[in-house]
């Protein structure tokens, strides 16, 4: 952090500054007791792994891993239950396997998890009934259901969404010293979906081999097998509610300067960008790796300043740009801004978001997205850095391991009738379980294509 952020920054200094997408709290006694509550409170990540995260990251900007950064759109208190943790970290797990047994290079991964509960909103309020409600903000901030009641916001929720992400944090940890447990059974990865399709040999070829490398290491080498048990999870969500992301915000000993101890990484949301905002305000005065989503309406000149204002040390693996255009802006807009980043000489990890610039409605009214479209992003993505001699280091994808219905397409050609079979997101459609593992089969094709 530069000698003049350090002088003037401090936790709660974006309150001076103009706030967006954080609603006023009623019960504004309530919420500075439990500010102090969440204050005190044991972190749930160390200011170490934090560095360790950072420190990686500073590879991939290098050209050297892959970052994948995965999970819910929004996540709900109420899904903090076994299986769906279960079953999301053995989708990141098992997509991870991929990416690294088709690009030979180590795979960061960072879960959009514990702690992705607080979404930012085009409009405040929506109508339901002819009455005007709060719309939902995310669990951290209201309730789902549309009553006015349960979408007042409720500063309650931000220690209840600290209890929640402590016990994914806790669950997760355990799961990931687990390591390979399960994942060398073949049974445990799905084939079936891939039959019609066009790479369907070369997917359980590779399927195969995934498994027999696993039990290979375990048979020749049970002692190595058991130092690779303890797999890197790391965890990320968007700081936006600034009262959840700051009361966990401190000084460490013996370190210099502020570390978010909420999550490893946290990232900037599109709309909550604004240079003289408080979101940046807030993002300045933290040691933790950032993301910053880039998608319309941006501009190059604030983009680079706002890069400038976060990292004026150019600390290799402090910035993920995390771009996501749209698959018909991405031609146009991408090869600018990498030339523009490129001549400023900042050492930013480059990820691509093929999400949300792609989230359309079918005419019934269901928010969805199309895996061909997504497919499109990434594979533009991946030729334009090619092209400009740039390296794309990371995926970021709204993904679940539950066998949902909420994206179009992919090998099994999910139709839009077929989406109110298992519809569950609280927010954005996320690829469920079989689309996810075909979207990093085809993702870790487009890397071999670029940079093998
Ligand atoms: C998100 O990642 O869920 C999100 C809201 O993204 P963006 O800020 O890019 O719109
Ligand atoms: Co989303």
């Amino acid at each position: 952090m530069s000698e003049v952020a350090q002088k003037d920054w401090n936790p709660l200094s974006w309150k001076e500054k103009p706030v967006k997408q954080l609603p006023k709290y009623p019960n504004q006694d309530k919420l500075e007791e439990n500010y102090k509550t969440l204050k005190s409170l044991p972190p749930l990540v160390t200011s170490w792994e934090i560095e360790v995260l950072k420190d990686k990251l500073s590879n991939v900007a290098a050209g050297n891993s892959f970052l994948l950064q995965g999970g819910d759109c929004a996540e709900s208190f109420d899904a903090t239950t076994a299986p769906k943790i279960v079953n999301m970290v053995k989708v990141l797990l098992q997509t991870s396997f991929i990416l690294i047994h088709e690009m030979g290079v180590p795979v960061l991964r960072v879960g959009r998890m514990a702690g992705q509960y607080a979404k930012p909103r085009s409009s405040d309020f929506e109508m339901v009934d002819g009455e005007e409600i709060h719309n939902y903000r995310g669990d951290l901030i209201n309730g789902f259901k549309s009553e006015s009641g349960t979408r007042i916001p409720d500063p309650d929720r931000l220690i209840e969404g600290y209890h929640k992400a402590g016990l994914t944090l806790n669950f997760l940890r355990a799961l990931a010293d687990e390591g390979f447990a399960d994942l060398h059974h073949p049974e445990q990865w799905e084939l079936d979906f891939m039959q019609n399709n066009e790479y369907y040999k070369e997917y359980e070829d590779m399927v195969s081999s995934i498994t027999k490398a696993v039990r290979f290491v375990e048979s020749i080498a049970p002692d190595t097998f058991s130092t690779l048990q303890k797999v890197d999870f790391y965890t990320s969500h968007e700081a936006l509610n600034l009262y959840y992301d700051s009361a966990q915000t401190r000084p460490v000993p013996r370190k210099k300067g502020h570390f978010n101890l909420s999550a490893h990484m946290v990232w900037l949301g599109n709309r909550t960008r604004d240079l003289n905002g408080a979101h940046v305000e807030y993002f300045k005065g933290i040691n933790n790796p950032v993301g910053i989503k880039i998608g319309p309406p941006f501009e190059i000149d604030e983009t680079l300043k706002l890069i400038e204002t976060l990292n004026p040390t150019h600390e290799a693996g402090k910035i993920v740009l995390i771009t996501r255009f749209g698959k018909d802006n991405i031609e146009r807009q991408l090869p600018e801004l990498i030339r523009a980043v490129r001549k400023e000489g900042f050492p930013v990890v480059w990820s691509s978001d093929p999400m949300h610039g792609n989230t359309f409605s079918t005419n019934g009214g269901v928010k969805t997205r199309n895996f061909d479209d997504i497919l499109s992003e990434v594979r533009s993505a991946f030729d334009i850095h090619r092209a400009e001699g740039s390296y794309l280091g990371g995926v970021h994808l709204e993904l679940t391991g539950d066998n949902v219905t909420e994206c179009v397409g992919g090998a099994k050609g999910l139709n839009e009738k077929e989406l109110d079979r298992n519809y569950e997101t609280f927010c954005d459609p996320r690829l469920n379980y079989e689309q996810s593992l075909e979207m990093a089969f085809l993702v870790a094709r487009e890397w071999k294509k670029s940079y093998l």
